[in-house]
């Protein structure tokens, strides 16, 4: 059977969006901006985003399109080296890590947005988290976002992804927008926006160093970035067209969405609790809950924005199952449906693992995300600027226009030096802190 391939550039622009877009922008970056020193963590994560993300996008780009393949077999198919299929199978277990906590995270947003409805929470939001977080309950919900997971991956890429992507993400787009400008009429809504967009310059100075490993883990995960994800993803389009432009567009949809979730969840914080809520993973979840139960018609309003935020983690997920899926399907022949539930058994068992331990569940998510992406990052670009070499120039250059072709020389010196050697300095220091 011929390989799936995306109907449409936009299709293809759709699905690697809905892939950046998700719980990183609305749920991680609170949390952990709140633990790295607020607005300055903010500027960090921004420089890495453009610096590093823009060129490393494209990077995994040429090696998905060029090879036409899941990771595993890219390396394989564009050198007979078997030290860069490690980095093959490392995205696998990137992907495998990843889900096992993210579809944790979605099965809490699933309850929220039942539980809006039903005003569960409101007696008492605090408590709600702690109750439902961890334990059997988690792990239900961890299988019913699994599973609708896994339903749209078994579909394939152009019925499956790409018309779910198509749809979701301008939804998640429309209703941020109203919901953001909601939220900028709460009185107090001032005081959110300063925290979010004003930073602590002496704070920076003082610890750049500190904060570098989490805020450039952050901006990988963010733009879905070193787990191989958007080399799958690459990997279906067919069109012989230059990938400069779409690689910006990606990085930038992605910012300007993530500031947007920003304009929501920083007011509604502020205005209504008080700060921006510290304390771990559930701090949103609670801070959230909070400024619903205090809103009028907050019953309505946040159904609308645990929906927004499903749809968000749903387009991501759906691209972490892709990897491994891909993996089993190019290189054993599995079929798809096949490869599918193999896998949605085994992130039964290991989400279940992360729902029942909140130790796991906070070292999966942070830290251990944080050194797989970078590794797996770097593994990448040396690739592309060593090996790819030449040849990446010219699969990225297709049709390009004069500035994508100006850049392409000194982005084959940055992706296969300059950005490899920040990286290994940030993985070091994140290692030694
Ligand atoms: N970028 C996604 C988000 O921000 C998470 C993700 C990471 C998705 C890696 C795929 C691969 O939610
Ligand atoms: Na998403």
């Amino acid at each position: 059977m011929a390989r799936d391939v995306w109907h449409s550039r936009l299709g293809f622009i759709m699905a690697a969006v809905g892939s950046a877009v998700g719980l990183g922008n609305l749920w991680r970056f609170p949390w952990m901006t709140s633990e790295n020193g607020g607005a300055a963590f903010l500027l960090v994560y921004l420089g890495v985003v453009l610096c590093v993300g823009v060129p490393g996008l494209l990077a995994e780009f040429v090696i998905g399109r060029r090879s036409r393949r899941s990771p595993v077999g890219a390396f394989s198919s564009l050198s007979d080296s078997t030290l860069w299929r490690v980095f093959g199978h490392l995205s696998v277990v990137i992907a495998v890590v990843l889900l096992s906590f993210y579809s944790v995270v979605g099965g809490w947003i699933l309850r929220y947005f039942g539980a809006s409805l039903t005003g569960a929470y409101f007696s008492n939001p605090g408590q709600y988290f702690a109750t439902v977080s961890y334990g059997l309950d988690a792990v239900g919900f961890h299988l019913l976002f699994l599973a609708i997971t896994g339903l749209i991956v078994v579909r394939g890429i152009k019925r499956g992804i790409e018309n779910a992507t198509k749809l979701m993400m301008p939804a998640v787009v429309v209703l941020l927008i109203v919901l953001a400008a909601w939220a900028s009429t709460l009185d107090g809504a001032g005081a959110g926006l300063a925290f979010y967009l004003s930073p602590d310059v002496e704070l920076l100075e003082a610890d750049l160093l500190g904060i570098l490993p989490a805020a450039a883990g952050q901006a990988l995960f963010t733009l879905s970035l070193g787990s191989g994800t958007m080399i799958t993803y690459a990997s279906y389009l067919d069109e012989e067209r230059s990938l400069a432009a779409d690689g910006a567009a990606i990085a930038v949809l992605n910012t300007c969405i993530g500031v947007l979730a920003g304009l929501v969840v920083f007011p509604l914080l502020f205005a209504l609790v008080g700060d921006a809520g510290t304390g771990g993973p559930g701090a949103l979840f609670v801070g959230l809950a909070n400024a619903f139960v205090a809103v009028p018609y907050g019953r309505a309003v946040g159904a609308v924005f645990f929906a927004v935020v499903s749809l968000a983690a749903i387009s991501s997920s759906i691209s972490m199952l892709e990897l491994p899926v891909s993996f089993l399907v190019d290189e054993y022949g599995v079929s798809r449906r096949r490869a599918t539930a193999l896998f949605v058994g085994v992130f039964t068992v290991t989400g279940s693992a992360t729902a029942l331990s909140p130790g796991l569940f906070d070292f999966v998510a942070g830290t251990l995300v944080d050194l797989l992406m970078t590794a797996g990052l770097i593994g990448f670009l040396l690739f592309t600027g060593w090996v790819v070499g030449q040849n990446a120039v010219t699969e990225y250059e297709l049709g390009a226009g004069a500035v994508a072709s100006a850049l392409s020389t000194p982005w084959l010196y940055a992706v296969g030096v300059v950005i490899p050697v920040f990286l290994i300095f940030t993985l070091v220091s994140g290692i030694a802190a």
